[in-house]
């Protein structure tokens, strides 16, 4: 993502942006070995900024967003097919963020975005098995043995899936809402779980990721996690 040189060169500690723009007016600064004028602007990550003739090394500010993605959105940060992505919905921060994990077009719900490589691909990780909490709305009434079958494990063309935890929550006219916990991520896991019991699926909300919850965000909505919560998730 693009920015001001003199922001670059303060935000990489080394001097302060009223000295970064004396150098740059100086004729010290090069962005891929072209001399640049006050104005200009770079991507730290991409370009390859030189002061005096050496690369600048930029460590660029970590961040975590908890978005309550809206049906809809694809979880990419491209579409070749042009519809909506959820990256386009946090667009306020100075980095570019991906997605940890997917949610399907038609789930809703808790999804994370960072620009930090090392924790997304620590939660990404099936070693450490983070637990995701589903609420799903399904057809027809779910009962106590089918609850214990998703429990235990159901066959998918994958394999078994692995234990999980079910509940029931509420049963209305021709549909039942059922919270469901999985620590495993694979491919539409939940959706393939309920139609291998012969349960179709026409709502799926993800409403917790770990000791995270969705709290009062409405769809679309997001907030920047603490370092804190960061701190916790590392640990998960
Ligand atoms: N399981 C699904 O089937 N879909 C999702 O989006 C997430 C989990």
């Amino acid at each position: 993502m693009k920015q001001r040189i003199q922001k670059i060169i303060a935000s990489a500690g080394l001097a302060s942006r009223r000295q970064a723009e004396k150098w740059i007016e100086e004729g010290r600064v090069r962005v891929n070995g072209l001399a640049v004028t006050l104005g200009d602007s770079a991507d730290p990550v991409s370009d390859r900024i030189e002061v005096n003739g050496k690369p600048i090394q930029v460590e660029s500010e970590k961040y975590c967003i908890l978005l309550h993605k809206p049906v809809g959105y694809v979880t990419t940060a491209r579409d070749p097919q042009g519809r909506p992505v959820v990256v386009d919905l946090v667009q306020n921060f100075p980095v570019r963020l991906y997605p940890v994990g997917r949610l399907d077009l038609n789930t809703s719900g808790l999804l994370l975005l960072t620009n930090d490589g090392d924790l997304a691909q620590h939660l990404a990780h099936p070693r450490h098995g983070v637990e995701k909490t589903y609420l799903a709305r399904v057809r027809g009434a779910v009962s106590p043995s089918t609850v214990q079958r998703l429990e235990v494990g159901v066959k998918l063309e994958d394999g078994l899936t692995a234990p999980a935890r079910v509940e029931v929550t509420r049963q209305q006219g021709t549909h039942s809402w059922v919270k469901i916990t999985i620590h495993e991520g694979r491919n539409r896991q939940v959706r393939r779980m309920f139609e291998a019991v012969g349960h179709a699926m026409s709502r799926l909300q993800r409403i917790q990721f770990g000791f995270l919850t969705l709290e009062n965000l409405a769809p679309g909505q997001y907030r920047r996690l603490s370092r804190l919560e960061v701190a916790r998730l590392k640990q998960l």
